[in-house]
């Protein structure tokens, strides 16, 4: 498994706001190089699928009509400490919670349209990668 990678998906707000380059702009400038990279809509299946962990949560249907009402952009990242280090580089869920820089505290508006999703594992990296890229897309 590639264990310097994580995937991120700039959230259906940040793209309504025109946030997309500038929030780019900050992950490069963070050292991650972008490995894989694209403008996508999800489906209802597929947001139910990449968040089924929060299916029994309040939030579930709430979180599934956000993800799924306009385009993302994915993104496969690579960096030394990849999950880990961009976890730190968007901030807590909750924006109000962030530390100053980050990303969310910069672009997020509520704990639920909060700009910006970070893998929380190397194994769901993997996953999530796979999830929106085919091999030959990743480079
Ligand atoms: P993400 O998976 O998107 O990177 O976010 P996260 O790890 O920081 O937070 P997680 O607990 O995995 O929650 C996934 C997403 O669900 C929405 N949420 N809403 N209304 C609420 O209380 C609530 N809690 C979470 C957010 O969009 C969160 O990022
Ligand atoms: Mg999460």
């Amino acid at each position: 498994m590639i264990t310097n990678r994580t995937l991120t998906m700039l959230k259906p707000d940040a793209v309504e706001k025109g946030h997309v380059g500038a929030i780019l702009d900050k992950i490069t400038a963070s050292g991650f190089r972008i490995v894989a990279l694209k403008l996508t809509q999800m489906t209802v299946a597929d947001a139910e699928r990449f968040y089924e962990i929060h299916k029994e949560r309040p939030f579930f249907n709430d979180l599934v009509t956000f993800m799924t009402r306009g385009p993302i952009v994915a993104a496969v990242l690579e960096k030394e400490n990849a999950v880990e280090d961009f976890r730190t580089l968007i901030g807590a869920t909750n924006p109000q919670e962030a530390a100053e820089g980050t990303i969310r505290k910069m672009f997020a508006d509520s704990i639920e349209e909060n700009a910006i999703h970070g893998s929380d594992s190397d194994e769901n990296a993997a996953i999530e990668a796979a999830f929106h890229f085919a091999g030959r897309e990743m480079f």
